[in-house]
């Protein structure tokens, strides 16, 4: 690619915001002072290439990173945090640059190798392409170099341009997806995202021997690739891709394919002042259907937190019991509802459309007695379990109508009393 044409892009305030267009050429004049190679690495690139507007910056160095970092601290502030044995550098920027984010990785060139498949892997010093051959997909494997006249030129050793043009994802080896099965789920995220196709020889690789590696990762690097997966704006067909492509299995033999049905309630904005995420509304909405032993297996062989896998338990029961709570006064409701987190009332809802779950987020919630514990005690009763039989009682009446007004309320609890 012509020099000018990716000066162009690195100078388009719309792909790239003037404040992150000073930061690059500060980096730069510093990695020129140093004589030290500096490059833009990875998705970085990837984007701005395909004219997608770009904010994480990746930067490598074929040198000292730590180094390269305490001098950037010392020039124009901020603080470093320090991951020796990798030779990386976090720079916290400084706060009054106000940039989000507010972090830069400074990373030193390195190879990778895998003791063993899916396993972590080994790190060793190494020259810029080296440090591309060990990465993904030919289309994360570009680097443009930054530091002094070197700036604005592209290195493609592995055809990452041709690929992005034709809109393919390519591995750079046949052992990729078996050094690291994540990277199958990186496929679908690219493939999908960008409207791209696996290459076929790409495609052929995603087979027994690599998914089944995939049993040998851990449940959090798993669930990453998947909150990643439910992050994205097309992460429905990206759940039916890996659903097509027989991924799940190998997660948990349990685990169901994606209801189709559910899927336009991915992208559906939560109302209320319900606290949601897109990632917890996806595992709730994945295992409506299944068993509560099944989603208490799934959750461990995920590392759910507890607090996610109770939501996801607290769907399936729910739905499960529509069926007998139908009918039912609002009070009924009321008290069944209200030890269920509040997102997965309003999922099955979605799912379903019963009402009284809408009644209950929107009205039935909030409706208390006038009467406190203290007017119990000015009436001369003393505290103990009946006082919040009392209680419950006068709730019950206002949410089932039988109470209307203050007056109405004192009447009843008289008859109570
Ligand atoms: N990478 C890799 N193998 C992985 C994860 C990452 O080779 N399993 C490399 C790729 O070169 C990738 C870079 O590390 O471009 C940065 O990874 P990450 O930040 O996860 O991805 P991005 O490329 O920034 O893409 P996204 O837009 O999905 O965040």
């Amino acid at each position: 690619m012509p020099k000018e044409d990716l000066l162009r892009l690195l100078r388009d305030p719309n792909l790239l915001l003037p404040e992150k267009q000073t930061l690059i050429s500060d980096i730069a004049a510093q990695a020129a002072a140093m004589d030290m190679p500096c490059y833009l690495v990875g998705g970085f690139v990837r984007d701005l290439l395909l004219g997608e507007r770009t904010n994480d910056l990746d930067i490598v160095v074929e040198g000292d990173a730590i180094k390269f970092g305490n001098a950037l601290i010392s020039k124009f502030g901020g603080t470093l945090t320090l991951h020796r044995k990798f030779h990386t550098a976090i720079w916290h920027l400084p706060e009054t640059w106000n940039l989000v984010p507010d972090t830069l990785d400074l990373i030193t060139v390195r190879k990778e190798t895998y003791a063993e498949s899916g396993a972590l892997p080994t790190v060793t010093l190494a020259s810029i392409e080296d440090d591309l051959r060990r990465r993904d997909f030919t289309i994360n494997a570009m680097a443009i170099r930054i530091d002094g006249g070197h700036f604005g030129e592209l290195l493609d050793p592995l055809g990452g341009r041709a690929d992005l043009e034709s809109g393919l994802i390519r591995v750079l080896h046949p052992g990729s997806f078996v050094d690291d099965p994540t990277r199958i789920f990186r496929a679908i995220r690219y493939e999908i995202r960008y409207s791209f196709s696996l290459h076929p020889s790409t495609l052929k690789l995603i087979n027994s021997e690599s998914l089944f590696v995939i049993q040998k990762l851990s449940g959090e690097r798993i669930r990453h690739e998947l909150d990643l997966i439910f992050e994205e704006e097309k992460s429905a067909q990206m759940i039916l891709r890996a659903g097509e492509l027989d991924l799940f299995k190998s997660i948990h033999l349990k685990l169901p394919l994606f209801n189709p049905d559910y899927f336009d309630f991915l992208e559906m904005d939560v109302i209320l002042d319900i606290p949601a995420s897109r990632t917890v509304i996806g595992y709730m909405l994945w295992l409506m259907d299944s068993s509560e032993d099944e989603i208490l297996s799934i959750g461990r062989r995920l590392e759910f937190t507890s607090d996610l896998t109770y939501s996801a338990w607290a769907v399936s029961q729910l739905k499960k019991s529509l069926p007998f709570l139908k009918d039912s006064k609002p009070s009924v409701w009321t008290f069944a509802l209200e030890r269920l987190p509040l997102l997965s009332i309003y999922m099955v809802y979605l799912v379903t459309r019963e009402n009284a779950l809408l009644d209950f987020l929107s009205v039935w919630r909030h409706v208390k007695a006038h009467t406190t514990g203290d007017d119990l005690k000015a009436r001369g009763l003393e505290p103990g379990p009946r006082f919040g039989e009392i209680l419950t009682q006068l709730r019950a009446a206002w949410l089932d109508g039988d109470v209307k007004d203050k007056e109405q309320e004192i009447e009843y609890l008289n008859a109570l009393l």
